[in-house]
């Protein structure tokens, strides 16, 4: 196996549990690598770290896979780890058949992205090295979820940074175009080959069950980035009087229209809009909102983004301020790891300064449990939601 020297302190990181290795903290090679393939990662004088896989034409070199000598980076290893992450899911008792299985560092498995909806499973890899490992796990997934159909996903972000090989298509048996699954009380359509990331939002689990349970009965809610009407078909089971959902994207709204019909909903307004626009021009119109919910895409990918999503946020969080009514609630979210839960709390701050409003935090939530944080990885704690009472 190749073997890497990283330079000297970058050991102390390693031996705590990260398990990234930057190009520039690499001091020597063995030979030439080969992307894709596994490595010993040493200390500067030659000791052993752990295993891992490498793409040298990223900036995130090596990924580490395991720290222990015995744990080599083997198809056996990705196989018990992936068993491993399914008796986590199970310890969970998730109210509902769909489920994140495999969270890439979060299970130990960087790289993997494995999503179940009912019967069927949706796999993406973000990473050449892992891809390398697809048809192990395919067949571990086969053989422990005895799944209908499997299905690659491919982002196309990761496809250009890592230079994947893989295309969206059906790696085994069949996967229809809407898939129904349940969630506490709700139910919703997935459509796994159309549908963006894997199909659905698993990782607003939890947020949208504590959303049902702030809806006392006869509120106006507005649930913007509604995307297939997770919040919007929530608040409006659980007794919200009057709901509108926004997103961007028709296929998403499709979606939102048929689930609330599988419901048995009727009267969300679902519009077509550019969130931006659409809060500007209810903060004209001086309309106001007992519940706010501000769930945006990513706009942070990298730390380069991060001053310009601020913006993005602050404006969001200005218009939010302005619609909520006194004692109602706003809500916003990050799901990108670079704007962090104290970029969101300074961001509130600002525009409440801007906007003279005093909240109240009441809660905040993360991503459901089914995503695991591992303390020592941060980029596994991508998603976080500020819940606020706005009291002037
Ligand atoms: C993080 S998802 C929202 C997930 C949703 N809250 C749920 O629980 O399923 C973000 C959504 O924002 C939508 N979107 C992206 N840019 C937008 C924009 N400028 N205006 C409105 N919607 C947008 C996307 O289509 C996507 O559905």
């Amino acid at each position: 196996m190749l073997q890497v020297r990283v330079k000297p302190g970058v050991e102390k990181k390693i031996k705590s549990g990260f398990p990234w290795v930057y190009r520039k903290e690499i001091a020597s090679y063995s030979r030439t690598p080969k992307k894709g393939e596994t490595v010993v990662v040493r200390d500067f004088a030659g000791r052993f770290l752990g295993y891992g896989y490498i793409n040298p034409e990223v900036n995130i070199t090596i990924r580490l896979l395991s720290f222990d000598k015995e744990k080599k980076p083997t198809p056996e290893l990705i196989k018990e780890r992936i068993y491993r992450a399914y008796q986590y899911r199970k310890s969970l008792n998730i109210n509902s058949n769909a489920y994140r299985l495999i969270h890439s560092e979060g299970d130990f498995l960087p790289g993997l992205i494995v999503d179940v909806y009912d019967r069927w499973i949706a796999i993406e890899f973000t990473t050449y090295g892992m891809e390398e490992f697809k048809e192990t796990v395919t067949e571990t997934l086969k053989e422990l979820l005895k799944p209908k159909g499997i299905y690659e996903k491919v982002n196309d972000f990761s496809k250009k940074v890592e230079g994947l090989r893989g295309e969206e298509q059906l790696l085994y048996g069949e996967v229809p175009d809407e898939i129904v699954i349940s969630e506490y009380n709700l139910k919703f359509y997935v459509n796994i080959p159309e549908g963006q990331k894997t199909g659905m939002f698993l990782d607003q689990r939890y947020a949208r069950y504590f959303l049902k349970n702030l809806i006392k009965g006869g509120e106006r809610v507005l649930d913007v980035f509604c995307h297939s009407g997770g919040f919007a078909i929530s608040a409006k089971k659980a007794g919200a009087k009057e709901v509108i959902g926004v997103d961007i994207s028709d296929l998403a709204l499709e979606l939102a229209k048929k689930n609330e019909k599988l419901n048995g909903l009727s009267g969300i307004n679902w519009v077509q809009a550019n969130a931006f626009d659409f809060l500007k021009k209810q903060h004209k119109l001086g309309e106001r909102y007992d519940v706010v919910i501000i769930d945006p895409p990513s706009f942070a990918k990298n730390k380069a983004a991060v001053a310009n999503a601020l913006r993005g946020y602050k404006e969001l969080l200005v218009r939010g301020l302005h619609i909520t009514k006194p004692g109602g609630i706003l809500a916003i979210f990050s799901c990108s790891f670079h704007i962090t839960e104290e970029h969101l709390l300074e961001v509130l701050k600002d525009a409440c300064f801007d906007t003279r409003k005093v909240v109240r935090v009441r809660a905040k939530t993360y991503q459901d449990l089914d995503h695991p944080w591992i303390l020592q990885i941060p980029n596994t704690l991508y998603l976080k939601g500020i819940w606020v009472e706005v009291l002037t």
